[in-house]
């Protein structure tokens, strides 16, 4: 089977990691994750997006170099998805030799096709965006996505034949309908492209940082043309083309349109799915570096842990809505979901035991809680397909209420004295839920889920083991091993 190829975009590396970003890495490690529980072979994709204008002048602001600029600022994306527990395959970067390689090649090659032609190129380019736009376009005489200034480029330049696949773009839409998501962002790609495909200019004349023209000194690649190439240069052709390539919704138009327009230009299969998710702003604001309202996901760390912020960012908002971080959202959806209500779970349940049988259990038949998470499993499978990420977490979260009511109910703590047998299977029930909730909670929260099994007294690999018990939650259950009540799985926090 081909390996599962999934990516987030590449971060540009003017800016400091933040929440955002965060936010659809850790999205893309869950879904490798679980693809890999699954069973699957995955090549899981991230990197940073080194050339261009912005680059530049946010160098030469600094007094660096931007080869010096570049190498610190995309160490700091590599540190950030080694503390957040990131499982990606490969990092690229576009000023490696292979990139430059690729992009040298794939412009070569489409020349002398002739859908890279030379012209001339006088209209408007917004540097903080990389974008360029036509006079009508401008919002007030600024950039229509970020409102800043835009500057008149009357320069020879190279375009891209992208007209030229505006009706092999539309039949691809229409063929495929799962191609771009969500389907409420999809229709307006299709809108764009009904309303004309214009040819794009992929060249900068006066751009230094940059991937020079093969042949045409002064000229270097446009910085999008440059980093949409990123997965090509990444991928093994045995893999291609991706099933899946992440990202927020601002740069949906360059993965919906220029991205899969260059791909029939190369005659090379399309991607599966473009999946656009939407925006978080920071207490309310838009995060942005004049505010310095930056969200730092590893100031958050010593506090919430790595999979309280991964478990947060991923239910908080349904994955393609827009959401607000707030630390007072952050603390209560920690304090509820994990700290109360599957923390004490834990606790609650592997005290009981320990207390009560010396802390191993025999087998019990199962019961009806046990029963029913079949059915959860299809929902969480399901719910992963559609990429909706907060339902699985809704779905595992209703299991932990379940179980939780089901302890208060039977009262194991009284139960014990009348009727120990009758205590000792209500316990099993719940450690079976438990070994089976370690398992599911593992794409999300991996260190977490991995401290949940070892409690439950297990000491195999979760992550060999997390399919089995996921479809049989009695798999490997071994009567009188015993449970380790260790350390507090979530700590409560009293203060945002
Ligand atoms: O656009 N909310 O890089 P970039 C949610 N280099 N997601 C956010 C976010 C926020 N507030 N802020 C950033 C580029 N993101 C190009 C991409 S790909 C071939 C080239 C995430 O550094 C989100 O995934 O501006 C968004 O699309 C991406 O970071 C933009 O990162
Ligand atoms: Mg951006």
């Amino acid at each position: 089977m081909k390996k599962f190829f999934i990516t987030t975009p590449i971060y540009y590396v003017n800016d400091k990691p933040h929440i955002g970003h965060a936010y659809t890495t850790v999205a893309a490690d869950v879904l490798a994750r679980w693809r890999r529980l699954e069973g699957g072979e995955v090549f899981f994709l991230t990197g940073t997006d080194e050339h261009g204008s912005k680059i530049a002048q946010a160098a030469q602001s600094q007094g660096v170099t931007p080869q010096e600029l570049v190498d610190r600022e995309s160490q700091k994306f590599r540190d950030l998805w080694k503390d957040l527990n990131i499982s990606n395959d490969d990092f690229i970067r576009t000023t490696e030799a292979r990139h430059r390689e690729t992009v040298g090649k794939v412009f070569e090659r489409l020349l002398k096709k002739g859908d890279v032609y030379k012209g001339h190129y006088e209209d408007w380019y917004c540097v903080s965006c990389e974008s360029f736009w036509l006079e009508s376009e401008l919002t007030e005489g600024n950039c229509p996505d970020c409102g800043r200034k835009v500057e008149k480029l009357k320069e020879e330049s190279y375009f891209f034949r992208q007209s030229a696949y505006e009706k092999k773009l539309l039949e691809f839409y229409d063929k495929n309908p799962e191609f771009l998501s969500p389907k409420k962002r999809a229709q307006e790609m299709v809108n764009f492209v009904k309303s004309g495909l214009r040819d794009v200019s992929v060249s900068r004349l006066k751009e230094k940082w940059g991937i020079a023209i093969p042949g045409d000194a002064g000229h270097t690649v446009y910085v999008w043309f440059d980093a949409l190439l990123n997965y090509l240069t990444a991928s093994d052709p045995k893999i291609w083309p991706p099933d899946i390539h992440l990202m927020g919704k601002e740069i949906f138009r360059f993965h919906a349109v220029l991205w899969p327009a260059l791909l029939l230009a190369l005659d090379l299969p399309l991607p599966k799915k473009v999946f656009a998710h939407g925006w978080w702003t920071a207490e309310g604001e838009k995060m942005s570096k004049s505010k310095g309202n930056f969200v730092d996901p590893r100031a958050l760390i010593p506090d919430y842990g790595v999979d309280g912020i991964r478990y947060f960012l991923l239910r908080e908002v349904p994955f393609g809505a827009d959401g607000d971080f707030s630390m007072a959202g952050l603390t209560a959806r920690y304090n509820s979901d994990l700290a109360n209500n599957l923390g004490n779970l834990f606790s609650r349940t592997l005290t009981l035991i320990e207390k009560n049988f010396g802390g191993a259990l025999a087998a019990a038949p199962p019961g009806d809680i046990v029963q029913g998470l079949a059915g959860k499993l299809k929902l969480v499978r399901d719910a992963y397909d559609r990429l909706a990420f907060s339902e699985v977490l809704e779905i595992l979260g209703a299991v932990v209420t379940e179980a939780n009511r089901y302890i208060d109910e039977k009262a194991p703590w009284n139960l014990v004295k009348t009727d120990k047998a009758a205590a000792e299977k209500t316990l099993a029930e719940c450690l079976a839920v438990l070994r089976w909730l370690a398992c599911a909670f593992y794409p999300v929260m991996p260190a977490s889920a991995a401290l949940m099994w070892g409690q439950a007294g297990e000491d195999s690999d979760l992550s060999q083991e997390a399919l089995k018990v996921l479809e049989d939650p009695m798999h490997g259950w071994t009567p009188g091993r015993k449970v380790q009540k260790g350390q507090i799985l979530f700590q409560r926090k009293n203060k945002p």
